[in-house]
Order: structure tokens, then C-alpha cells, then sequence
């Protein structure tokens, strides 16, 4: 094994797969074209579902990438040594090409061979799926492991939980994966292996064998094609093969590190409170930097993607204070990652004034209530009864001072205390259904602009793709975009060809029914698992037994969603569309306004 930087790496992966005949393709956007169900592009795969499906890609069978990633999961575990809510995926494909014995070949190959990462064979473990009702034990690929020279008593059987990947939705890819664990120090105990927490493995890569495609809960066919997909993390990779405990001391964080030390001038690794805010700050200021700096940039906002960059930039803001970041320092740091990072992702160069300004325009106004909303929450927590902050002081820290609800909780936490989240989402639901007037004037954090339209415009795009879902019953209609803005939705979907004048006005009429019987639009909280039982609509996700938010409206629509939404239907107004035209190939785009009662 010898030291690597990230750069070196990303050239040493794209060119070993384009030595075996795979196509080098550019990373797709951070924002996913044709998923309503994740915000944000999670794995390499993502991009790539079509095609695994079957449908022709341009550049071939074989295909290699480096994908920029987004999962904000484990957002709270940020400060670790090996959590970030940005990272890379090197990765590469078959597309019913090659299989198992080849991904297994190169696998190993790459790993062994000092050409490339040069691990010793005896350093490395890997698993294969165990077998069970859905698909038999995957003893094929332990044979083709051990035939390359791994060790048999480090080939390990795990069941689904781990050796699986793909859907936990409705639909989608799916198979066996064999998994690649460094083996870094002596097993714990007896019962230790790459499934123990303990640290003695590292995953390194992970190959996927997609056979299946999951067509509901516990429902697997037979793929048309076998696929190969794999995922290899390249902060994790680089951070091993320089012989780091943790991702943040790889090069990828080397200059923004510098930068917040000049800025504050305490010191990166020595105390443990001051390297987590370090680290806090270095992450979210880099994902913060990708999101903007994508192609399909955004910008903070009070819903979907926006939403989450908001609260990861105030994030950041809040733990910049605790090391003496000085007020408009993020773009400053986000500037030292746009210098690293510009060779790998040009847009960064293209959207670089753009970055900074969004940063600085965000920070500044969130440093504005900042002091003042600390000053608010540290009074509601002394006066909190039971332990817990009752939901309409959390409402008045967001409203009034732009506290994300999640950063409040993060403030409860380390008090010893909780909020009353139901309570804190019937005083936003409220909220939403107060006057636009009394609304404006009320939002002095400028954190909601527009937000009640947006919010009745987001339910009336779930009404929208239902009442097209009943109206056209024999196309696949599936959400492949959604833009809101405070006067209008857009909402693209799947079929086959235009949506006709009658349709349209049978679909407003569906919508405007549901509207009139005031509904309730009611939010559930459920394991992905449950709600694919359940019948919410939604694709995809990562893992298996990851809670998602659910918003039901009366029968009429299920959907997993983030939200927010409004309490009730009653409130949107009247539904009519605006423009039907074509987005793109097998693409329908409706624009459509809500026209206020009165
Ligand atoms: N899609 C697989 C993963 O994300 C390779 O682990």
C-alpha cells in the first residue's frame, strides 16, 4: 500500500476500468432528473436506473464514473472521523454485459495489484449474501474470491440486511452484493467480522449483482439483463491508503482546514469539541459548495433541496461560532474546496461567484436572528416543563428566527431535553393556512419568502399526479420533475403522448373536487418498508428499514415526501392548468397556478 491522493485516485479507477473496455462518463447532477422520491443523487447507480432496466445508453455496456453524492441521514454523526454528507462514488457498470466472474477478476485486481492499490491479499475480507426465500447463496462468487487468492476464513455469508442492495420502494434493480472490508486490526472477539461495529473492518467497495427487479414488498423478478453495479468511497479509500483514521485528514480537507485555522486561529486535532466544529464546518461547507456549484445549482429555500441546504449552511453557521469563524467566513472556506475540486467538477469554476454569493447571503441572514434566536431558546429551555419545548416555541424560533426545527432539536439534545415536534407541525400547519397578508409582514428572519404558496402549490402537485394517474390509466404516469415557485407549479411526468384539452379539464375538475371536499392531508412518519406495503407512491430509496415521512390525502393520493404541505385542501383555491407541452422524449410537463378563493 502506498500514500495516494484523491486526484491520483480518481485517474487510477477511471483508467483500470477503461483498460477492461469500460466507457468513462461524467458525473450527473447532484439532483436527481427522475426520482420523487430522494432529493438528492444517493449512490452511482442513481442516474443509471433506466439502464439498468434495460433502455440503450449512449456510450455502451460498460461504463465508469466518479458520481458526486448527497445522503443527509446521518447528518447528526458529522464530526466522526468518517461521516460526510458529500462524498464520491467511483464506480462501474455492466449493463448486461459482463457479470461475476470478470467484477470479481478486476476487483481483485485492483485492489492487489501494485499497479493500483496494492493491498496485501491476507488484508482483506469480503462478504456474499447467505441465501433465503428470495434468492439462493451466493456461493458462486465466494468460489470466484477464493479462487483469486482471498484467504477462505475471510469470506464471510451475511443475510439481506447487509449483502443486498438496492430498493427498499416499490420498484427497481436489485440483487446480491458481494462487499470488500480492509482488515485493519485483530477481530474483536469469536463472533467478529466485517457485520461487527468494532471497527477491526473497513468497507471499501461494494459489487452488486443485479438480477432481480423488485416489483413490491417481497416481490422479486428475474431482471431481462444481469447488471454489475459498484460503488467504491473515495474519501474512505483515500483516508486508508494513507494510513488515516479518519476521512477529514485526507488531502480532499488539507486547504479548507488551513483556511479556518488562519481564520480562527485555534488549531485542527487538538481539542476534541473544537476538531468536531471543525469538521461540522469543513463538511457542510463542501456540500453546501456542491449544491450550489451543481449544474442543476439551488439555492436555500423552504422546501425540498433548498430546505436541506438551508439548514446544513445554518448548520454550519452555528458551529462556526463555537470556533470563532468570523461572520461571512463560509465562502471563504468554500472557496479553498472550489480550488480543490475545480479539476474534477469544472462547474465549480462556472458557478463560483454564484457560491460565494449564496453562501454570504445566507449566512448573513441567518447571523442576523442567530443571537437573539440563541438567546430565545435558551430562555424556553429553562422554562421547558417535563423536559420538552412545547411546539410553538419551536415554530416562533423558525418563523421569527430561522431555526430549522432539526437545529432547535440539536439545541434541545445537548441540553438533556426534547421538542414537541407534532406540536411544532400544527403551529407551521397553521401557519400555512393564515392570510397571505398577515403572513408577509411576519417573516422578519426573510426566511419564508413566498412560503404559504409554495407550500399549497407542493400539495396540489400530489393532486396533480394522482388525478393524472386516474384519468390516464393505461400510462405509466411517474413524477420525473417538479419546480414550484410562488406562482406556479411544474410538474413533468411519464407518458406516452400529450395529455388531450378534455383530459386536462377532467383532471382539474378531479383536483378541484378534492379541494371542495377539504381533505385532511395527513403526515405519517413509517419505516420505507411499510409504506411500500401501504401503497405510498415513491421509486426508490438506498437502504432497506429507513424511515420516510408519508403525506396521505384522503384515498385519493399517497405519497412519500419531505413536505411540508398544507392541513387541509380546503385551502388551495382553485386548481387550472396553465400549459401541457412536451419536456422531453416520453415526457409531459403541465404548468399549473392556484387561484385564491374570494
Ligand atoms: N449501489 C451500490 C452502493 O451504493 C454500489 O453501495
Amino acid at each position: 500500500m502506498r500514500p495516494i491522493r484523491s486526484n491520483e485516485l480518481r485517474e487510477l479507477y477511471l483508467n483500470f476500468f477503461k483498460s477492461k473496455g469500460h466507457s468513462i462518463i461524467p458525473s450527473a447532477s447532484l439532483i436527481p432528473e427522475n426520482d420523487p422520491t430522494v432529493l438528492f443523487t444517493t449512490a452511482g447507480m442513481h442516474p443509471l436506473v433506466p439502464y439498468l432496466l434495460g433502455e440503450k445508453h449512449p456510450e455502451g455496456t460498460r461504463l465508469t464514473d466518479v458520481q458526486k453524492c448527497v445522503r443527509t441521514g446521518d447528518i447528526d454523526e458529522v464530526g466522526d472521523d468518517s461521516h460526510c454528507t458529500f462524498f464520491e462514488m467511483l464506480g462501474n457498470w455492466s449493463l448486461g454485459d459482463f457479470f461475476k466472474d470478470e467484477q470479481i477478476a478486476w476487483s481483485y485486481e485492483f485492489l492487489t495489484d501494485e499497479k493500483y492499490l496494492g493491498i496485501p491479499s491476507d488484508q482483506l475480507a469480503v462478504t456474499c449474501f447467505e441465501g433465503d426465500e428470495d434468492a439462493p447463496k451466493d456461493e458462486y462468487s465466494a468460489a470466484l474470491w477464493e479462487k483469486q487468492g482471498i484467504k477462505k476464513e475471510n469470506i464471510y455469508f451475511l443475510p439481506k440486511k447487509h449483502n443486498w442492495w438496492g430498493p427498499a420502494g416499490l420498484t427497481g434493480p436489485c440483487g446480491p452484493d458481494s462487499e470488500m472490508f480492509l482488515i485493519r486490526r485483530p477481530k474483536c472477539g469469536p463472533n467478529c467480522g466485517p457485520d461487527c461495529d468494532c471497527g477491526a473492518f473497513l468497507e471499501i467497495w461494494n459489487d452488486v449483482f443485479m438480477e432481480y427487479n423488485k416489483v413490491g414488498e417481497g416481490q422479486f423478478e428475474p431482471l431481462a439483463q444481469k447488471n454489475v453495479d459498484t460503488g467504491m468511497g473515495l474519501e474512505r479509500v483515500t483516508c486508508i491508503m494513507n494510513g488515516k483514521e479518519s476521512v477529514y485528514d485526507t488531502d480532499l480537507f488539507e486547504d479548507a482546514i488551513k483556511v479556518i485555522e488562519e481564520l480562527t486561529g485555534k488549531k485542527y486535532g487538538e481539542d476534541p469539541e473544537v476538531t468536531r466544529a471543525f469538521r461540522i464546518v469543513l463538511d457542510h461547507t463542501r456540500t453546501a459548495t456542491m449544491m450550489i456549484g451543481d449544474r442543476k445549482g439551488i439555492t436555500p429555500s423552504n422546501v425540498d433541496q433548498g430546505y436541506v441546504l438551508r439548514r446544513i449552511i445554518r448548520r454550519a453557521v452555528r458551529y462556526g461560532r463555537n470556533i470563532d469563524l468570523p461572520d461571512g467566513s463560509l465562502k471563504d472556506v468554500a472557496q479553498a474546496f472550489i480550488d480543490k475540486y475545480k479539476d474534477a467538477y469544472p462547474e465549480l469554476i462556472e458557478n463560483e461567484a454564484k457560491i460565494k454569493e449564496e453562501l454570504e447571503k445566507e449566512e448573513t441572514k441567518f447571523q442576523r436572528t442567530l443571537q437573539k434566536g440563541l438567546k430565545e431558546f435558551g430562555k424556553a429551555a429553562d422554562k421547558a416543563e417535563n423536559g420538552i419545548i412545547d411546539g410553538v416555541t419551536v415554530f416562533h424560533l423558525y418563523d421569527t428566527y430561522g431555526f430549522p426545527v432539526e437545529i432547535t432539536e440539536e439545541l434541545a439534545t445537548e441540553r438533556g431535553l426534547k421538542i414537541d415536534k407534532e406540536g411544532y407541525e400544527k403551529s407551521f400547519a397553521e401557519h400555512q393556512s393564515k392570510s397571505k397578508a398577515g403572513a408577509e409582514g411576519k417573516f422578519a428572519a426573510g426566511l419564508a419568502d413566498h412560503q404559504e404558496e409554495t407550500v399549497k402549490l407542493h400539495t396540489a402537485t400530489h393532486l396533480l399526479q394522482a388525478a393524472l394517474q386516474k384519468v390516464l390509466p393505461e400510462e405509466d404516469i411517474k413524477q420525473k420533475g417538479s419546480n414550484i415557485t410562488a406562482e406556479r407549479l411544474r410538474f413533468d411526468f411519464s407518458c406516452s403522448r400529450p395529455v388531450t384539452k378534455e383530459e386536462q379539464k377532467q383532471v382539474e375538475d378531479l383536483v378541484n373536487e378534492v379541494i371542495a371536499q377539504d381533505l385532511p392531508v395527513v403526515m405519517e412518519e413509517m419505516p420505507m418498508t411499510e409504506a411500500a406495503e401501504r401503497g405510498f407512491f415513491g421509486v426508490f430509496e438506498s437502504k432497506y428499514g429507513e424511515r420516510v415521512k408519508t403525506y396521505s390525502i384522503g384515498d385519493f393520493s399517497r405519497e412519500i415526501c419531505g413536505g411540508p404541505h398544507v392541513e387541509h385542501t380546503g385551502v388551495l383555491g382553485t386548481f387550472k392548468i396553465k400549459k401541457e407541452q412536451s419536456s422531453s422524449s416520453g415526457v409531459r410537463r403541465i404548468k399549473a397556478v392556484l387561484i385564491p378563493k374570494e
